[in-house]
């Protein structure tokens, strides 16, 4: 009796003939993931939605490769884990990127990617040299508005059932998001952050309440970078959901 592939098996038909090893820590099936592109790819609203996930993807990894330089301009003045905060996440998000890239065809990249790296970088760097507080805080300001940008897709698709593999890898990757989110409130001594996710998805992680941002306790200054950073990754979404 023939027996079916496992998921692994599945994934290796599917996948190019040198599979990254970046995917191995990932259950996704990359069968599944391509055959549902044929259709999204005709929807127009669901490439810039992507288009931006990637672009995101990609300035978050710069977010952490900003800090990282920061940091290594003056060790000494970061705590051990303010060092593995970047160092983790960061890996975390090069993996998020691998994904979107392989998503993604290239001709849906944005064409400002190189905007968003130096975007992203500055906006690591900069609040690294003032503190690592700083940089806890802008981490938790622009995870609340990524977790709200990925529920903004993946809650009508799931309502609708449509894409169901690339919803799974969707919420993979905000359930992360909202680890981030969590991790750096925690570390600059914000109020615990509450996910403000569907609340009814659930692939595991710890997203799944309401709220984010853990709001009008904070001191003005964080509410009101919090607010800027809000605002910039809002903007940043309108212009690489067009070009
Ligand atoms: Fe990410
Ligand atoms: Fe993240």
């Amino acid at each position: 009796m023939t027996s079916l592939p496992s998921r692994p098996q599945a994934q290796a038909a599917a996948a190019p003939t040198s599979e990254p090893a970046v995917f191995a820590r990932f259950d996704f099936n990359w069968q599944a993931l391509f055959a549902e592109r044929i259709s999204w790819l005709t929807q127009p609203n669901v490439v810039a939605d992507l288009r931006s996930d990637h672009a995101g993807e990609t300035g978050a990894v710069y977010i952490y490769l900003g800090a990282a330089w920061a940091m290594a301009l003056s060790p000494q003045r970061y705590t051990p884990g303010a060092h593995s905060f970047v160092t983790e996440h960061c890996a975390t998000e090069e993996g998020h990127l691998a994904l979107f890239d392989r998503l993604l065809p290239r001709e849906h990249h944005s064409k400002l990617l190189l905007a968003w790296k130096a975007a992203g970088f500055a906006l690591g760097a900069l609040p690294t040299l003032v503190g690592e507080a700083a940089l806890f805080c802008t981490v938790e300001s622009v995870e609340t508005f990524v977790e709200e940008h990925y529920n903004e897709h993946i809650v009508p698709m799931e309502r609708e059932g449509a894409y169901p593999e690339l919803v799974r890898l969707l919420r993979h990757c905000r359930d992360d998001e909202v680890h981030h989110k969590n991790d750096a409130a925690a570390r600059w001594g914000a109020p615990a952050a509450t996910a403000s996710g569907s609340g009814e998805s659930g692939d595991g992680g710890d997203s799944g309440g309401s709220g984010g941002g853990g709001g009008s306790a904070r001191p003005w200054y964080g509410r009101a970078w919090a607010a800027v950073v809000g605002r910039g990754s809002k903007a940043a979404v309108a212009v690489c959901r067009r070009v």
